[in-house]
């Protein structure tokens, strides 16, 4: 397995820092496939907590090839993807149900009733009642063993966007519907075509079961994060930096980085 450059022991996080994304996505990827082994080991079972993104697609390659390897099976496992757009038909390629069939639900062992991502075809008037019940098939399938994430160039993460809330109210934040920053959009315009096409709200799992996690891996790449990582992991908690947040998990947060995403902290 590929070694870090420089390992950072934060007060609030381990920091792995990598000369490239390669051998980053590497290290990811056996990190969620430890997870899911010893959960597996331990209680039967797997409950993952995944995100979709440029960052994690190398890490599913991974995964994937782990599985066709035969060293690792999703048949134990559930997963509860971060976000959806909303709304948005799970057959549009831009969905987030359709990255994952991309990326990795299509080519692994995982059953289908058990690859769970927010439903962007909910009418409005039930989104707020399909959110919570995520949350509790969340907790009644026992709480996320693992929770990967990324952070957007905003600090969010999932799409608990940057706010004006108290930080502690921020971290109770449930799984509920959201309006997109605007860094946001802009930064979707790529897989739309054009910024004014981009889906300007969605579905998000909130802070508060991310921080449930037992086990929170966060993996940031290019020097366009670098202030965001610094943020995070150097900066106030406040709600104005979703990604501070996490230092109130203290204890159970890794970040893998690149060189240039490490640049600021
Ligand atoms: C995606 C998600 C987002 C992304 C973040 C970074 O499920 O929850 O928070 O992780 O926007 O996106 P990329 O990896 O495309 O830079």
């Amino acid at each position: 397995m590929s070694a870090p450059a420089r390992v950072l022991e934060l007060a609030n996080a381990s920091v792995l820092v990598f000369p490239d994304r390669v051998s980053a996505c590497q290290v990811a990827a056996e990190r969620v496939a430890h997870a899911l082994r010893s959960a597996v080991a331990t209680r039967g079972r797997a409950v993952l907590g995944l995100a979709t993104g440029s960052t994690p697609e190398p890490i599913y390659a991974h995964l994937v090839a782990l599985h066709r390897e035969g060293t690792l099976s999703f048949a134990n496992v559930s997963t509860y993807n971060l976000d959806e757009y909303y709304p948005i038909s799970p057959l549009d390629p831009n969905s987030y149900r359709a990255y994952m069939h991309r990326h990795l639900f299509r080519a692994v062992d995982l059953p289908a009733n058990q690859a769970h991502v927010l439903d962007g075809t909910v009418p409005a008037s039930a989104a707020a009642e399909h959110a919570a019940q995520f949350d509790r098939w969340i907790a009644a399938d026992g709480g996320l063993d693992f929770q990967l994430l990324g952070l957007g160039r905003n600090g969010h993460i999932g799409f608990n966007e940057p706010s004006e809330l108290a930080a502690e109210a921020a971290m109770r934040l449930p799984t509920r519907l959201v309006d997109l920053h605007p860094v946001t959009l802009a930064d979707a315009a790529k897989d739309f075509g054009d910024e004014s096409r981009v889906i300007s709200r969605a579905l998000t799992v909130g802070v508060a079961p991310i921080l449930a996690a037992r086990s929170i891996l966060v993996v940031a790449f290019g020097p366009n994060k670098a202030e965001a990582v610094a943020q995070s992991l150097r900066g106030p908690i406040t709600a104005q930096v979703p990604g501070s947040l996490l230092q109130s998990a203290s204890g159970k947060v890794t970040w893998i980085l690149d060189e240039a995403a490490a640049g600021d902290i």
